[in-house]
């Protein structure tokens, strides 16, 4: 399938069957992009819904299987996006897993999944796709790391530790791939009320407990992250590179 619109901009988005994945694919689409829209094979009925709701946009919606800690599949994922998308103007690396653990009791299956997904997934996602933006001389990568990888959260040490390693890779990319004219930004969001978001909370009272303790006293809806994210890739942003972004209604300060 060719792209027949090569004017219109192109982002892809990994993990984008819910949550913070899903309002960024929609966000980005309302704002005039076409949408590569990418999960695991295990999402495919959700992964359609997104893409639905692209169409439904009347922006076009590529939707490709893909977990992005398996380097054959990025590999051939981004050159079928590229083929049937024409280019990739924006690179989301969203995907994400959380799974809570004390440091003491954390198995290294557990550790190494983390890492695989979290850490690893993004550069081989940025490996695969910031060649063709750098040959192009422009691009936008957007990793989304997490406050938890600046402060360090109580059984999430591992997780913590993977967005730690984001935010330091965005660092260093940004370093590494400025002179062609690709950005390299980090959002942290705060607590955001998706699926994860909820898992790790538990409980209603530790919702409340946590609206009480931001500024703006509420949680995070995915939503909130689209705006940010549609700066760092706007023309806007042009002179911001390598920095990381809390986006958390105040509930974090450094
Ligand atoms: N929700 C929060 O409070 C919060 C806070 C800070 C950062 N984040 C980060 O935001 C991102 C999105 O989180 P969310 O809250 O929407 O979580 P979520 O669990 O609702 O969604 C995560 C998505 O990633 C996909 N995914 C998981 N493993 C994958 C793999 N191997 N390959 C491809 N896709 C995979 C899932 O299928 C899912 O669609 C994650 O990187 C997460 O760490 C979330």
């Amino acid at each position: 399938m060719q792209n027949t619109d090569s004017t219109r901009p192109v982002a892809l988005v990994t993990g984008a069957s819910r949550g913070i994945g899903q309002a960024l694919a929609l966000g980005f689409a309302d704002a005039g992009y076409d949408i590569v829209v990418t999960d695991l094979p295990q999402t495919e009925a959700e992964l359609r819904k997104t893409a639905d709701l692209i169409g439904r946009r009347e922006r076009k919606a590529h939707l490709f299987a893909l977990d992005v800690s398996d380097r054959k599949q990025i590999d051939d994922v981004t050159q079928r996006a590229l083929a049937a998308a024409g280019r990739i103007d924006v690179l989301i690396n969203n995907a994400g897993v959380l799974k809570p653990s004390l440091l003491q009791d954390l198995d290294e299956k557990t550790w190494d999944t983390h890492f695989d997904v979290n850490v690893k997934g993004v550069l081989m996602m940025c490996q695969a796709v910031v060649p063709h933006m750098r040959e192009r001389k422009t691009g936008r990568v957007i990793n989304i790391a997490s406050i938890a990888g600046r402060q360090g959260v109580a059984t999430q040490g591992h997780y913590a530790a993977t967005k730690s390693a984001v935010i330091t890779l965005t660092r260093v990319l940004a370093q590494e791939v400025g002179m062609d004219g690709v950005t390299v930004n980090a959002i942290c969001p705060g607590i955001i009320l998706t699926e994860m978001g909820r898992n790790n909370l538990g409980s209603e009272a530790a919702v409340r407990h946590w609206e009480d303790v931001a500024a703006l006293k509420r949680l995070g809806k995915p939503e909130d992250i689209v705006g940010p994210a549609l700066f760092f890739a706007s023309e806007q942003s042009a002179f911001v590179t390598g920095q990381a972004l809390n986006v958390c209604g105040g509930i974090y300060f450094h």
